[in-house]
């Protein structure tokens, strides 16, 4: 097969829409083994295998010479370059999983519930006779939410807002990369890693009530959290956490928009159908630990696996390509599964249920205001502007 066929699904004009794209292309291949070592699954019941599999995973930790490392990027005493359990295997994936999920209880979720929404009402009263809900809504909010959650000063919020953008527009598979967003991420991640070591010092002496806090402080069986640990982990909450939600909002309003306006059945199922519909997360990989197979296709160990996770959320076996808010949630991958399951899972939910239940409260009457456009990430699928008229 020419991989460049597969390339394509994910060309610049097909940034609109790429369902119909997908659709041809699974149907064709739910399984695709695009050169030796490189397979595309599509089909829901291929990807969900790959995610929940435990012969695959990620390619183990390489060890780089600390003279070789980036300069400000974490290393444990042996030298070997700290990475975010989001890209480790058992037993370190369990390990800091566990830890992590000790500090970011649903608790210290439901208790954000609300300061979310004071902060959504504002954005909206705030937001005038007719505004780009991205700039006004959908990238503040999770932002803000995620600040403070962690317990970074305001002050502080718009430098980190920045990096963190700089960072998700990096986040693309090698083949879809555009060489121009490499260098503001590794730089942006400097900063970050910088910037939370000195923050996690300043906690370590005087605790406050944040995530931060917690994560310095969290032990399991005498196991804590290493200085890189924290720093990597801290990373990657504020990555994961922040344009995918933005993404869900966007994507949601866009659709509500589309198909009736935001004044929808239950916000709660409006989340879910967003997240099948139009997820905020459009790929991510697995490497074959071993040699293993997909339905009836080998495949080799050392493969890298793409899973086509907006692709498979449309598969007849999990939903329709049609928008229905009101549907009863059914199965989706857009948080993943398996180990791996997005641990932001019900912040997420209760950001996405609160912003479409104040729009649909606050402005009932809201319209589109011209074409929509889109960012040029793939993996993160989401809206540069989306512009509104109240329709007070
Ligand atoms: C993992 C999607 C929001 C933290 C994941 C994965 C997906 C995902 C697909 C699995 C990736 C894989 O298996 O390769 C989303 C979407 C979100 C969202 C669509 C919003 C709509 C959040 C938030 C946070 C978060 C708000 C935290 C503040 C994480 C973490 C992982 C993860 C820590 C890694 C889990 C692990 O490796 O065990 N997310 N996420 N996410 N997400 Fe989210």
């Amino acid at each position: 097969m020419d991989p460049q066929e597969f390339f394509a699904l994910f060309a610049a004009e097909r940034r609109p829409d790429p369902y119909p794209a997908y659709r041809e292309w699974r149907e064709r291949f739910p399984v695709a083994r695009l050169s030796e070592q490189m397979f595309a699954v599509s089909g829901f019941a291929e990807a969900t295998q790959v995610l929940r599999d435990p012969a695959f995973g990620h390619p183990e930790p390489e060890y780089l010479d600390p003279a070789d490392r980036l300069p400000d990027q974490p290393v444990d005493e042996s030298g070997r370059v700290v990475r975010a359990f989001l890209s480790l295997n058992p037993p370190d994936h369990t390990r800091l999983r566990r830890l992590v999920a000790k500090a970011f209880t649903p608790r210290m979720v439901e208790r954000l519930t609300p300061r979310i929404e004071e902060l959504t009402a504002s954005l909206i009263d705030g937001a005038g006779e007719s505004f780009d809900v991205m700039t006004s809504l959908a990238k503040p909010l999770p932002v803000e939410v995620i600040a403070e959650l962690l317990g970074v000063p305001l002050d502080d919020r718009e430098r980190f807002a920045e990096w963190s953008h700089a960072m998700a527009r990096a986040l693309d598979p090698s083949f879809l990369q555009h060489p121009d967003t490499i260098e503001p991420a590794v730089k942006a991640r400097q900063s970050f890693v910088a910037y939370f070591r000195e923050l996690a010092e300043q906690r370590r002496g005087s605790p406050g009530d944040d995530l931060l806090s917690a994560l310095v402080a969290v032990s399991d069986a005498g196991d804590v959290l290493s200085e890189g640990e924290l720093l990597v982990t801290l990373t990657l909450l504020l990555i994961a956490g922040h344009e995918t939600t933005t993404n869900l909002i966007g994507n949601g309003v866009l659709a509500l928009l589309r198909h009736g306006g935001v004044v929808a059945a239950d916000p709660e199922r409006v989340v879910e159908e967003v997240l099948r519909y139009d997820s905020p997360v459009q790929l991510t990989a697995r490497t074959a630990l071993r040699d293993t197979e997909l339905g009836t296709v080998a495949v080799p160990a050392g493969s890298q696996v793409i899973v086509l996770i907006g692709a498979a959320n449309r598969d007849p076996a999990t939903g329709p390509e049609t928008f229905d808010p009101s549907r009863a949630p059914g199965r989706h991958l857009a948080f993943g599964q398996g180990i791996h399951f997005c641990l932001g899972a019900p912040l997420a939910r209760l950001e996405g249920r609160i912003a479409f239940g104040e729009l649909a409260r606050r402005l009932p009457g809201l319209k589109l205001a011209g074409d929509p456009t889109w960012n040029a990430t793939t993996t993160l699928r989401g809206l540069a502007t989306l512009p509104v008229v109240s329709g007070k």
